[in-house]
């Protein structure tokens, strides 16, 4: 029998990298690739809130993923318009919330609707959250964190400074994944990263099942966090 995981992660925030790759794969549009990347990330919702993460983050769309084609930024509104609309209700009857960090004022505005909405609606006493990144981008949100404290006009703490990012009420995260093989983070939660464990593989999103995900729990479970302490 699997030993169940004891030491489980409290955040876990995921880089969902590879859905285009996989549909040229396939010889299919980009678009293929996302919609699968997305019941990719639905399944991945589900399996975390049953191995007892409380947060998962989803980098869904980037401020740099806003200079892409308009026929593949049209297929990708689609796809948040359906999330907001259909499948929201699946992690609201779980008892589930979501949230969302990033700048969404530079997405279509029906779209801006359907997820403030889709925040709103959420169970006010969750204790799963699903935080999609969306037009998000750390230095966007640092330079947003700086303007805030200068407004106030007076010197801020670290505690403050991190209470002034879109991520203020959720503990750092403790795990990030990144599929699609790439070794980098392209500008996400650079400030909240600071102490959390990395985890890349070359399995592209939407091949990303739940025993890939279970591997890369199964892997921080088994590390040393040290925070610069003996
Ligand atoms: C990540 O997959 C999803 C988004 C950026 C929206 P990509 O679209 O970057 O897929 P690849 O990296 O081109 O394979
Ligand atoms: C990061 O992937 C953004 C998301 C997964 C939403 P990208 O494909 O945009 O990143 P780069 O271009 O490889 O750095
Ligand atoms: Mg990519």
């Amino acid at each position: 029998m699997k030993q169940q995981i004891i030491n489980v992660p409290r955040h876990v925030a995921v880089i969902m990298d590879g859905n285009g790759r996989w549909a040229k794969k396939r010889l299919m549009p980009r678009t293929f690739g996302h919609a699968a990347g997305m019941n990719a990330m639905i399944a991945m919702a589900r399996k975390a809130k049953a191995m007892g993460i409380t947060y998962l983050t989803v980098y869904a769309l980037s401020t740099e993923n806003l200079a892409r084609p308009k026929e593949e930024l049209e297929g990708l509104y689609s796809l948040i318009r359906k999330y907001f609309t259909k499948n929201v209700k699946d992690l609201y009857a779980e008892g589930a919330a979501v949230r969302v960090i990033g700048d969404i004022t530079a997405l279509p505005e029906d779209v801006q609707k359907l997820i403030k909405e889709g925040v709103e609606n959420s169970p006010k006493d969750a204790q799963f959250f699903v935080i999609l990144a969306l037009n998000y981008g750390a230095r966007a949100e640092i330079v947003r964190m700086v303007n805030a404290a200068i407004s106030r006009g007076e010197r801020i703490s670290e505690e403050q400074a991190s209470a002034l990012l879109d991520t203020a009420d959720m503990p750092d995260p403790d795990l990030i994944i990144r599929t699609g093989g790439e070794i980098r983070l392209s500008n996400f939660l650079l400030w909240q990263a600071a102490y959390a464990e990395l985890y890349f593989t070359d399995v592209l999103f939407p091949d990303f099942d739940e025993k890939e995900f279970e591997k890369a729990i199964d892997d921080y479970s088994r590390r040393n966090r040290r925070f610069g302490k003996v």
